[in-house]
């Protein structure tokens, strides 16, 4: 059992702290937001992540986790201190990191001899040097910083630390990446050790990778669209192929979500202050700035124009099984069409359950009164809820059943015989 302290109290933090907690760490998460800690430390997680809830619970009883907003608490007696604070795109693209220095800055004065410094936050290759450097200036003694960065996913955050496909840490100092892996060695997964740029290179690199796969998958669809062949079949053939993998090749709306889109916009701005040509990368970022709006001709296509429509937006946050709003592509397709003169409504199976508007628009609190008299149905995430909400409920409820579904939820099959327009991505519209 070691002593941790983790800055940062965001999906990263709040999962790395709680999980590490779990593993018998005994682990004091901090965060400069007096708010989050006071609604933390009334019992009450400020974000949804499914298990999580359970897990802050028990360790909190056992008195293995802590919350606080004081730096010096959270670090003076820590042997390793994990950094998860935000790293936002800038206006040009570029990774702020302002919020990761003043956190070593704040934490700097309470850094003991041997205390390793952790980097989980997303970062641009060289980042750990420039921390290091930082670090060593305030303190005056040299501090080993490791990059270990995170893969999980929101959503599956929790499955994803306890059973993640493979622990990075990125150190130039053995000893210090030998304790690294003993925090972790609880956990099933591979490590693999390598120098701190080349590890922060590794996060960058499988993010692009895996918004490639999308914004390819989102390509042949349109292709599909044009030659009457169905893209979720398609996938399921590529995917056969061991090489090719069958994930990551769900064809919607596009990626959204706070790092997909600022990962590779990171990416593309270091490779052009190098001035290095990267076509690849800016094809991913333009393929899927493109998908909204391509969706969207879809239904002006269908009736014209869409001023006064009553159109029902199903699915708000990026993805399912989270409350993240950020970067969502659903924001983009209300966007689009209250400059459509369409009068919106949202569903969100979790966002109504707390708010009544959102983005100017009313949320209904159920998805049947969404979609009572709308004149069209626009599915923007694949909630649960939404896959298994019966088709031939849509004729019932709407004023006239036109479904536009940008996630691909149903199977075509399931319109056959229904009196519905349905338009998904990818795949022959059904009508
Ligand atoms: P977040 O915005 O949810 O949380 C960041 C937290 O840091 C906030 O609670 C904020 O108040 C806090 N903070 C800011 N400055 C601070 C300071 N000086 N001291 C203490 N706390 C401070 O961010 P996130 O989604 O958890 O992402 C964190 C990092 O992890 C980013 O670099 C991101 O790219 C990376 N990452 C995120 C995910 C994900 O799924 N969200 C997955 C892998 C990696
Ligand atoms: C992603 C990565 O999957 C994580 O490994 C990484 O740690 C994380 O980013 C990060 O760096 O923050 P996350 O953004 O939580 O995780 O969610 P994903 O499941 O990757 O989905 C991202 C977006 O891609 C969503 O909008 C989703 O709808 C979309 N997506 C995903 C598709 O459109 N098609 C797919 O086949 C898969």
């Amino acid at each position: 059992m070691n002593k941790l302290a983790v800055i940062g109290t965001g999906y990263v933090g709040l999962v790395t702290g709680i999980c590490l907690a779990s593993c018998g760490h005994h682990v004091t998460c901090m965060d400069v937001d007096e708010s989050k800690i006071d609604q933390i430390s009334r019992g009450d997680l400020p974000l949804f992540e499914p298990g999580l809830q359970e897990l802050h619970e028990t360790c909190t009883a056992a008195g293995s986790l802590s919350y606080t907003t004081s730096p010096e608490e959270a670090v003076q007696d820590a042997e390793a201190v994990f950094i998860a604070v935000g790293t936002p795109p800038r206006k040009d693209g570029s990774a702020d990191l302002s919020y990761l220095h003043a956190a070593v800055h704040d934490i700097a004065p309470f850094i003991q001899r041997n205390t390793v410094l952790i980097i989980k936050s997303t970062v641009p290759a060289g980042t750990h040097a420039d921390i290091k450097d930082q670090l060593d200036r305030t303190t005056g003694q040299s501090v080993q910083v490791v990059s270990n960065p995170e893969f999980l996913r929101e959503g599956s955050a929790v499955n994803d630390f306890f059973y993640g496909d493979r622990i990075v840490i990125g150190s130039t100092d053995p000893r210090a990446a030998a304790f690294v892996e003993h925090i972790y060695e609880s956990l099933p997964a591979p490590v693999l050790h390598t120098d701190p740029q080349t590890a922060e290179m590794i996060k960058y690199s499988s993010n692009a990778f895996l918004a490639a796969k999308i914004s390819f998958i989102n390509e042949m669809a349109s292709l599909c669209e044009a030659e009457g062949a169905d893209i979720t079949i398609v996938a399921a053939g590529m995917g056969m192929d061991k090489r090719i993998g069958e994930s990551f090749l769900r064809a919607g709306i596009g990626y959204g979500g706070s790092c997909f889109p600022k990962d590779t916009a990171a990416l593309l701005y270091s490779a052009q202050q190098k001035k290095l040509p990267v076509p690849l990368l800016s094809s991913i970022h333009e393929v899927n700035r493109k998908q909204p709006g391509a969706f969207i001709q879809k239904i002006l296509d269908r009736f014209g124009s869409i001023e006064g429509k009553k159109a029902a937006v199903l699915g708000l946050t990026f993805k399912p099984n989270t409350d993240d709003l950020r970067q969502s592509p659903s924001r983009d397709v209300i966007n689009l069409l209250t400059s459509e003169g369409a009068m919106v409504i949202g569903y969100d199976p979790l966002i109504s359950k707390s708010r009544k508007r959102i983005w100017q628009i009313p949320l209904a609190e159920t998805m049947e009164e969404a979609l009572t008299g709308a004149d069209l149905a626009v599915i923007c995430t694949e909630w649960k809820e939404i896959v298994d909400f019966p088709p031939d409920r849509y004729p019932s409820l709407m004023k006239e059943a036109n479904i536009f579904d940008g996630r691909n939820c149903y199977a075509i099959k399931q319109a056959l015989h229904l009196p519905i327009y349905y338009s998904s991505v990818g795949r022959p519209v059904y009508k």
